[in-house]
């Protein structure tokens, strides 16, 4: 018998449990420790905001969940993370995972945040073959800091995962006033028969984060202003200024989504599956309109399309790792 166990490390901290190649259980942290959108990392920030990263402190905080999970020796535990930028911060928060779990072997990849959702998007579906699109404010890194993934394309049968399309920008550099861009205008390069695209636009979630800053939401209040943006034009009581924002984004964002989803009939135009995970996937509204927008695939959404979902996505792909053994 195989039992393998996913673990979020990014916010929604989440655990997966598979069971010969079955999800048997699923928790957030959160719905325990009653901290909403609870990410190991915050634990730890307060402690190295004060004392800088190069210092002996220890994560000693306990997991709820895990407690579900004593009696068990998993044989493999799989860690998803997203862009923290630092890896002896992801190296803190697993080393404290470990010490609360008994397992044969552990695995990390900080490459694959967009994969795991792909993966997740996919498990839940119960195609046989799919194309699947992820969308991000953020998520993993590739080469230097400033530059993060916001978005994947690829195809993923229960058999094979190709991944055509990798879509990065430097705009969360700005955000956090880090140093600048590497690349000053679009660049694409085709390592690993991917096509990585970076940019220096604003898109996908980041789009998203930027425009919230202009209104009194808050960080992870995008939802909110997703939700009001149907009220723009309409009777209400709602600020017409906050509500105009909220109704930029939304239209932004699903032109970049209708042009990802052109872009990955490029890729296979045979598929008719369509899978969308991620982030902003959680966007029902936009996600109605694509809906709409593209008549003729059979459009499936990620049930946990935020990052708790990665959790799933790691340890499917870790239950089937022969079919996907390139993307360990
Ligand atoms: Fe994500």
């Amino acid at each position: 018998m195989s039992r393998i166990l996913g673990i979020n490390i990014s916010h929604h901290c989440s655990f997966a449990f598979f069971e010969d190649g079955v999800l048997k259980e699923y928790y957030e942290e959160d719905r325990f420790n009653k901290l909403k959108n609870f990410e190991p990392f915050w634990i730890i920030n307060q402690e190295v905001l004060i004392t800088g990263y190069d210092t002996e402190f220890d994560d000693t905080y306990e997991y709820q969940v895990l407690k579900k999970f004593k009696d068990i020796e998993f044989d493999q535990v799989i860690f998803a993370s997203c862009d923290r930028a630092y890896m002896q911060i992801e190296i803190l928060v697993i080393k404290n995972f470990l010490r609360q779990l008994k397992c044969k072997e552990w695995y990390f990849n900080m490459r694959h945040h967009h994969l795991y959702h792909a993966m997740s998007g996919f498990y839940f579906s119960g195609f046989e073959e799919a194309l699947v699109i992820t969308c991000d404010g953020g998520g993993e890194r590739r080469l230097s800091k400033e530059f993060q993934c916001q978005s994947l394309i690829a195809t993923i049968s229960k058999s094979n995962c190709k991944i055509h399309y990798k879509l990065y920008s430097n705009q969360r550099s700005n955000f956090y006033k880090c140093s600048g861009p590497e690349w000053s205008k679009e660049h694409i390069d085709y390592e690993d028969g991917i096509d990585h695209h970076h940019t220096n636009k604003l898109v996908c979630g980041l789009k998203y984060i930027q425009y919230r800053d202009r209104t009194p939401f808050k960080s992870f209040q995008e939802g909110q202003m997703m939700g009001i943006a149907a009220y723009d034009g309409k009777k209400t009581n709602l600020d017409p200024d906050v509500l105009a924002i909220a109704s930029k984004a939304q239209e932004e964002t699903l032109q970049e989504r209708i042009e990802a989803i052109e872009r990955a009939k490029t890729y296979n135009d045979k598929c008719k599956n369509l899978i969308l995970s991620g982030g902003y996937h959680l966007n029902c509204a936009n996600n109605f309109k694509l809906v709409k927008h593209f008549p003729e695939f059979n459009f499936f959404v990620d049930p946990i399309a935020h990052d708790g979902g990665t959790a799933v996505g790691a340890a499917y792909l870790m239950s089937n790792r022969k079919n996907y053994e390139d993307h360990l």
